[in-house]
């Protein structure tokens, strides 16, 4: 029989049921303990996935030597302090996004990892998705040429998710830090990871949530409170690199926009790609413009399959069969772009690293 991994999970909120569905379609993965604070939520999931071990802290439950990773699933300021208990009790560890929520606390993981040996697998979701690596595979062979300029937005019109969200001290952030960072990573990963020379960006809060918007459903965290709102409702900036490729970016919960928009797009000296809305390769042939249409089955995200290709990767990750596609010192040069555009807005000015 071939060998299992032992998983437990920490937090049993609404991301929660992508990591347990995944684990569980996993035949090298076997789902043995979760751990949320509230007892009643860890309860269902382990009765709904057949999980025999439930817990409250996850100190107790990383005592357990049988658990060989963990999946962490909580709130932005607990991702630091778990990954490195974690860590330190010699587990595997796939992070959800964003790493933490200090350039601080991500170097304290990073060294956690270095003195563990083990893996931490920063959720970058967006970098496992069938997508991303057609992609990746025409970039790497040059069919693009040199990319030097991408753009994204990730514009919710009325989606702040309320409860820790969009409260500062547990996110670290608004729409940036929770859906910018999504977007962020994936164009800097299909640019090759390019060193940062410097951000400059905006914040704004002039719409609040929006909590009085009737008909109109959101994603929202387990807690959902609206009555706490100290995040920014939108952001934008201009992340400038050392090769002289630039990218620009904004995000919102909340924006008097027309529609939802996801667009990532990426642009090269031999053609182009839009990788959202829909996978479309722009280049030019015999003095003729193409827009090529990869036949494939999915031309945008897939939700359900992304999170199983992630799962899927990290469990290889800690068969040690492979390598993991986001590390953690990505997670921490992301941290640095994230970190640096909250400063940029705040103090009004570029930030240069
Ligand atoms: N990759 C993605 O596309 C994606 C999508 C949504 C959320 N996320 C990330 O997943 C994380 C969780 O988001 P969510 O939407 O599931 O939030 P949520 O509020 O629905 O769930 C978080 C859960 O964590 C629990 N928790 C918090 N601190 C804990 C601790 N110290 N010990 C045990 N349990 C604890 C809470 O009780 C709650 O049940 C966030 O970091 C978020 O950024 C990623």
């Amino acid at each position: 029989m071939s060998k299992t991994i032992k998983i437990g999970v920490v937090g049993a909120g609404s991301i929660s049921e992508s990591h347990l569905r995944s684990y569980k379609e996993n035949s090298q993965a076997e789902l043995y303990a979760i751990c949320d604070l509230n007892e009643e939520r860890a309860r269902a999931k382990a009765e709904k996935y057949g999980i025999p071990h439930i817990y409250t802290d996850y100190n107790e439950m990383l005592k357990d030597a049988a658990i060989d990773a963990v999946s962490i699933c909580t709130w932005n300021n607990t991702h630091a302090p778990i990954s490195i208990a974690a860590l330190n009790a010699g587990k595997n560890v796939l992070c959800e996004k964003p790493l933490c929520k200090t350039v601080e606390e991500a170097l304290a993981v990073e060294e956690a990892v270095r003195k563990s040996g083990k893996t931490l697998q920063v959720g970058f979701v967006r970098r496992y998705a069938s997508n991303t690596r057609i992609v990746k595979q025409f970039i790497d062979n040059g069919d693009f040429g040199e990319i030097y300029y991408a753009k994204a937005s990730c514009i919710r019109r009325v989606g702040n998710p309320g409860g820790w969200f969009s409260d500062i001290e547990r996110s670290g952030g608004g729409p940036l830090i929770d859906v910018g960072v999504h977007v962020i990573d994936l164009c800097w990963y299909l640019m090759g990871r390019p060193k940062v020379k410097s951000v400059s960006g905006n914040t704004y809060r002039k719409l609040g949530n929006r909590s009085n918007v009737k008909n109109f459903a959101f994603y929202r965290a387990a807690d959902y409170d609206a009555n706490h709102n100290d995040v920014e409702d939108m952001a934008n900036a201009v992340i400038r690199f050392e090769n002289g490729a630039s990218l620009v970016v904004d995000a919102s919960f909340t924006l008097h926009a027309k529609k939802e928009e996801l667009t990532v797009k990426l642009f090269g000296e031999k053609g182009g790609i839009e990788v959202e809305p829909e996978l479309s390769i722009i280049t030019e042939k015999y003095d003729t413009i193409l827009n090529v249409t990869p036949q494939i089955n999915n031309l945008s995200f897939d939700f359900v399959k992304g999170f199983q290709d992630e799962i899927d990767h990290f469990v290889g990750v800690c068969l040690g069969e492979r390598e993991t596609l986001s590390p953690v010192e990505d997670g921490v040069e992301m941290m640095k772009i994230l970190c640096g555009i909250y400063e940029s807005a705040e103090k009004g000015e570029e930030i240069r690293f």
